[in-house]
C-alpha cells in the first residue's frame, strides 16, 4: 500500500472530539499511515472557559498537542477534521483556522486530497449531520475528495451516521461504538488515499 500522510485536525473544548481524534489516529497508524494530530487554537475568552468545569482541565491536559499550521494541510494526502457541534455548525475556533487557508487554496494546494469529518453534539438530534455537511461545503471549495463512512462496515449500522463518526456527548464519553466508527472511518480514509496515491503514481 502507498504510504499516506494523514493530518487529523480538530477542536475540542471538553475532550469528546479529542478522544475520537485519538481513536482515529491509532487506527490510521495501524493501517500504515503517518499521522499528525493537530489542534486548532483556543480563542474563547477566559470567562467562557471558566464557566464549564471540564473546559479548563481539557485545555491543560492537551497543552502538549501541537497547534495546526498550514503545513499540516500541505503535507497531507488525507485530512480528517473533527469539531463539536455548535448550533448545528462547526466550532468557530476550527472555522477561524479553515478561513485562514485562502493562500493555500489559491495555489491549488488543498485540491485532490481525501477529506472526511467527525463530530459530537450534546443531544441525538442536535445537528451532527448539519455540522459535517457544513464542513463538506469547505471541502467542495477546496476541490477535495470527500470520503464518508456510509454504511461500509457493520459498525455503521450501530453508529447510524453515514456522514461521519459522531457521538452524543450528553450520554458520556465516546462509547465503544463511536470509537469503532472512528476506527473504521480513519481506515477507510487511509485506504482510499493510498489507492489514489498508487493510481496517480502508476
Ligand atoms: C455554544 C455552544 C453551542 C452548542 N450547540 C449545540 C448544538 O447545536 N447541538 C447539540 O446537541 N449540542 C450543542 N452544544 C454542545 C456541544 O456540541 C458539546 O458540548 C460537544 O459536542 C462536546 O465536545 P467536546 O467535548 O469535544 O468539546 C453546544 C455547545 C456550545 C458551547
Amino acid at each position: 500500500m502507498a504510504s499516506v500522510n494523514l493530518s487529523i485536525i480538530y477542536y475540542s473544548a471538553t475532550g469528546t472530539v479529542y478522544t475520537l481524534a485519538r481513536a482515529a489516529a491509532e487506527a490510521a497508524e495501524k493501517a500504515g499511515a503517518t499521522v499528525r494530530v493537530r489542534k486548532v487554537a483556543e480563542t474563547a475568552p477566559p470567562e467562557a472557559i471558566a464557566a464549564n468545569p471540564a473546559w479548563g482541565p481539557h485545555l491543560e491536559a492537551t497543552a502538549d498537542v501541537e497547534l495546526v499550521g498550514h503545513d499540516d494541510l500541505d503535507w497531507a494526502d488525507a485530512v480528517l477534521v473533527g469539531t463539536p457541534t455548535r448550533f448545528g455548525n462547526p466550532a468557530a475556533q476550527l472555522k477561524a483556522f479553515l478561513d485562514s487557508t485562502g493562500p493555500l487554496w489559491f495555489h491549488g494546494k488543498l485540491a485532490n486530497k481525501v477529506y472526511s469529518a467527525f463530530t459530537s453534539s450534546n443531544t441525538a438530534h442536535g445537528g451532527q449531520e448539519s455540522t459535517i455537511l457544513a464542513l463538506s461545503n469547505v471541502f467542495y471549495h477546496w476541490g477535495g475528495i470527500i470520503v464518508p463512512p456510509g454504511y461500509t462496515d457493520p459498525i455503521q449500522f450501530k453508529s447510524g451516521n453515514p456522514y461521519g463518526t459522531s457521538h452524543v456527548a450528553g450520554e458520556g464519553p465516546p462509547s465503544e461504538v463511536a470509537l469503532k466508527a472512528a476506527d473504521h472511518q480513519a481506515r477507510r480514509v487511509v485506504e482510499t488515499a493510498a489507492a489514489l496515491k498508487a493510481g496517480r503514481a502508476a
